[in-house]
């Protein structure tokens, strides 16, 4: 089921997701949803509390610029090494139609729960690396634009106070 992406700033964004005791099959509903809302929105990436569900749970699907890879979604995924230095120009699907440039690890290794419960570790490089780091951060009550300059972000926020506005207002359909 495709669920609502939270708009930043929102106050469920900038909580701390609990940790998932078991994965069970309710996770495993929640990581399907994740998936169809993901792939609904275009986007490379999603983190449970982006649809309301504060729980260590974000889902991946960097294979148009990666295809040796798979989808992959990770339960309670601990970043135990990083490596490097990169820069790449984020967005989030909580802030749609903005980006900027942010300073992250270039390759990270990363600690997680599959949907089966099975403990796994997965060397990230490219923009897998860069997606972990960003959907992890969102775990932490972390967004993209908390790592830009305050008037980047004072601006930004004011274009997703009218975005959220309009929407609220309900655009006319268009013909
Ligand atoms: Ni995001």
């Amino acid at each position: 089921m495709v669920r609502e992406i939270l708009i930043w700033p929102d106050p469920v964004l900038k909580q701390k997701a609990k940790p998932v005791a078991k994965v069970d099959d309710s996770i495993r509903t929640l990581v399907k949803d994740m998936f169809e809302t993901m792939y609904s929105a275009e986007g490379v990436g999603l983190a449970a509390p982006q649809i309301g569900v504060l729980q260590r749970v974000i889902v991946l699907d960097t294979t148009h610029a990666q295809p040796e890879l798979k989808p992959v979604a990770m339960i309670n995924p601990e970043i135990i090494a990083m490596e490097g230095d990169t820069t790449y120009n984020e967005g989030c699907l909580s802030i749609p139609g903005e980006s900027a440039d942010v300073d992250r690890a270039a390759a990270v290794t990363v600690k997680f729960l599959d949907p089966d419960g099975n403990e796994q570790t997965l060397r990230c490089e490219g923009l897998l690396s860069i997606a972990v780091q960003h959907e992890a951060d969102h775990l932490n009550g972390t967004v993209f634009v908390d790592h830009i300059s305050s008037l980047k972000r004072e601006f930004i926020r004011k274009r997703m106070k009218r975005l959220k506005t309009s929407r609220e207002q309900g655009a006319p359909a268009s013909p």
